[in-house]
């Protein structure tokens, strides 16, 4: 018998192969390959703890308490701290030492998009898919600092080929396309509540991305870490495919990152009301974590300070600074325990299966557990790590959910609230209601204005003669 078989067998987990003898030579050997994938030490280490809930299930709340943040200027920051800052991450850009990375091998379900989620049409005007917005981010602001940025996309096995086709068919905006690199995050089998192995088809398991923290495991497995050092770049900018809001590079961040000699640093914004579902950025016997919205419980959510602010105001909006040598250290360490291995969350799912006679089942109540790692679990490892303030009408707007809060709608009103924002601080007339909202549509090209500088530059040479409806200033 295949060894491999005989493994799963010992491990309990030879149903995985029930239907092997009825599969083609061709559909067993598929089955065999996605069998090997999985780890089943691991897979039993995280029945044990995360299932049947020995060792450490749940969040620890001892000692917690709100994480110290660096506030931006007019919020009490230092002003010429922030504009050292913004110097030094120039210094950094225009010596050719970061690198962009966009985490999009999510499956977007809220969403509920069919394709790539960074495919998804998000301007006002132009209807420009989100990695476009991001690859003309990144086009323009290495003309500005004169090195054109390497870009990491990372994909799921789902999205892989869709989204490499995508930025093929068009011509990776105008990016060098040797300088755009994809990879495929790992993947994690599913189970159901006893830890059996789901089976997806009678040929195939139910396997899952392994959640955004897969990244740094993916980054290494890649080879993405080797090439950033053979270019010389040692820091990585990290954001989510769901945000065209996001500076890609952010100046200030770099500089901050770099100057307080941080392993991994993190952007914050205040949290707009008490039970906004935010993570927490929290100090917990003087380490850094990030305490999810659904494990802060309600009252310290709602903790007021003696100024009536949030206690616990800090929320993460999942835009992070690496530095190389740092993920390499977290993705050695992957896998069962090694220092500095990130932990498994746990996720009940409805998994689509096959029955006992292999027909398919589409469960309509979870019958599964997913697992996730998650990449802000590295800032307890991270040296220094540090967060910083930023303003969310600057970075942060995400498209998760089809209606209501971030939403397609809610994304595009607030790039449209930033492009007035911009015309407005320059004199342009234009009239918006309480909110910062034009009255019609109008899109700025990321060629003309990525921020308030690199606008404030364009605007400077050629101003718009009129603000209309529907302008496009590119
Ligand atoms: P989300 O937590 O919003 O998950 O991902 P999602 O899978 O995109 O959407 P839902 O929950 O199914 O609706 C946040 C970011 O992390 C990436 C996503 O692509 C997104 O940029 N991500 C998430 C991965 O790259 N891999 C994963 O396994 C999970």
């Amino acid at each position: 018998m295949n060894p491999l078989i005989q493994q799963f067998r010992a491990a309990g987990q030879g149903h995985v192969f029930a239907f092997h003898d009825r599969l083609s030579p061709e559909a067993q050997r598929h089955l065999l390959s996605e069998a090997a994938e999985v780890n089943l030490a691991e897979l039993a280490t995280l029945t044990r703890t995360l299932l049947q809930g020995q060792g450490a299930v749940g969040v620890n709340l001892e000692g917690l308490v709100p994480a110290p943040y660096e506030p931006r200027p007019e919020n009490g920051g230092d002003p010429v701290a922030w504009a050292e800052a913004k110097a030094a991450g120039e210094a950094a850009l225009r010596a050719g030492r970061v690198a962009a990375f966009t985490v999009a091998g999510g499956q977007g379900t809220r969403l509920g998009y069919d394709g790539p989620k960074g495919t998804f049409p998000v301007t006002p005007v132009k209807r420009k898919s989100l990695f476009q917005v991001f690859a003309e981010k990144l086009r323009a602001a290495g003309h500005r600092y004169g090195r054109p940025l390497h870009w990491f996309i990372m994909t799921s096995h789902q999205n892989h080929a869709a989204t490499v086709a995508f930025f093929e068919e068009h011509r990776y905006f105008g990016l060098d396309h040797g300088r755009v690199h994809f990879f495929r995050q790992g993947r994690m089998p599913a189970v159901d509540f006893e830890g059996r192995i789901l089976l997806e088809t009678p040929g195939s398991l139910a396997l899952a991305p392994d959640g955004h923290g897969g990244s740094l495991r993916a980054l290494e497995r890649s080879g993405a870490l080797d090439l950033m050092k053979s270019h010389h770049i040692d820091t990585l900018s990290y954001f989510q495919v769901d945000n065209p809001l996001v500076r890609c590079v952010d100046p200030a961040f770099l500089g901050w990152h770099l100057l307080t000699g941080s392993q991994m640093s993190s952007k914050m914004v205040p949290k707009a009301y008490a039970d906004e579902k935010l993570g927490h950025f929290c100090h917990q016997h003087g380490r850094l974590v990030v305490v999810e919205y659904s494990d802060l419980p309600r009252a310290l959510q709602h903790e007021t300070g003696s100024d009536g602010q949030l206690r616990f105001r800090a929320g993460s909006i999942a835009l992070h600074v690496l530095d190389r040598e740092f993920i390499r250290q977290m993705a050695g360490g992957g896998g069962t325990g090694g220092l500095g291995a990130l932990p498994f969350h746990r996720a009940d799912k409805k998994v689509p299966t096959v029955d006992a006679a292999g027909a398919p089942v589409k469960p309509a109540q979870a019958n599964g557990v997913k697992f996730e790692l998650f990449v802000f679990d590295a800032l307890p490892f991270a040296r220094n790590p540090l967060v910083i303030e930023t303003r969310r009408a600057d970075d942060f707007s995400p498209v998760k959910n089809a209606e209501g809060v971030d939403s397609p709608r809610t994304c595009r009103d607030d790039q449209l609230r930033q492009f007035a924002r911009w015309l407005k601080a320059h004199g342009a007339p234009l009239e918006t209601d309480a909110t910062g909202l034009p009255p019609f549509p109008l899109e700025v090209a990321p060629s003309y204005g990525y921020d308030e500088d690199s606008f404030a530059a364009s605007w400077t040479e050629r101003p718009a003669a009129a603000v209309t409806a529907g302008l496009y200033l590119s």
